[in-house]
């Protein structure tokens, strides 16, 4: 409810800021706490084209089914250092998945991932391939909801399973970026 309410005024707010929006990917890093239980073989920024940056990540779940997804999702500000910056969420993704709802803040960005991603139905999930995320670029439009003024924002997604957490990805990005930003090579 409160999230719904920040959304929607930060909607209003946001769309009034910004005008001509530029988006994209600046590095990802992905943890995963107990290999045993999944993996990451990939986590990487591909160059799809000038400017266009695709996010890839594949998770290898090693115990299956998975019935229960939560996410910690919170938006971290780069000033001198990261900074919590406005939104700190946990979702029931199992829910989410049955349940979409336009008014929380979470929803854009699910929205935008949607398209990439090869997992996208209710639980339980139990796929016999990896999870993956295929070259997923920025939208624009997801910003002009949701995010804040022009800089280096990061997404810090912490994945838990069955009430463990499993694993952590960070997500960077610059929002209004420069024609000469430059991808940090992650390891
Ligand atoms: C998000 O909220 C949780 C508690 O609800 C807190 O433990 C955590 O430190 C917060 N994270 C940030 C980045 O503010
Ligand atoms: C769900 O994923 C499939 C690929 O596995 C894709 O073809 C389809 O478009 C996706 N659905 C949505 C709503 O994004
Ligand atoms: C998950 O899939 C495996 C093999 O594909 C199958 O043996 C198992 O019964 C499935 N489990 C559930 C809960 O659907
Ligand atoms: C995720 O957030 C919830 C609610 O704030 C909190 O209870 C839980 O401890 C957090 N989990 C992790 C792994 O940070």
């Amino acid at each position: 409810m409160k999230f719904a309410l920040i959304s929607v005024l930060l909607a209003g707010f946001l769309v009034a800021a910004f005008g001509g929006i530029r988006t994209r990917h600046t590095n990802i890093k992905c943890e995963t706490r107990d290999p045993s239980y999944a993996e990451v073989p990939v986590c990487r920024l591909n160059v799809l084209g000038r400017g266009i940056i695709g996010a890839n990540v594949h998770i290898k779940v090693s115990q299956l089914p998975i019935r229960k997804v939560s996410i910690n999702f919170s938006v971290f500000q780069k000033l001198s250092g990261y900074h919590p910056f406005l939104f700190n969420v946990t979702v029931d993704l199992c829910h989410y998945m049955k349940h979409p709802n336009p008014y929380n803040v979470f929803h854009y960005f699910y929205g935008a991932m949607l398209p990439f991603i090869n997992v996208n139905h209710t639980c339980p999930i139990n796929v016999s391939h990896d999870i993956i995320l295929k070259d997923f670029v920025l939208n624009d439009q997801m910003f002009s909801r949701v995010a804040g003024p022009k800089g280096n924002y990061m997404f810090k997604i912490k994945i838990i399973s069955e009430g463990v957490w499993r694993g952590t990805i960070y997500s960077y990005m610059d929002v209004n970026a420069e024609d000469n930003t430059r991808i940090i090579p992650s390891g």
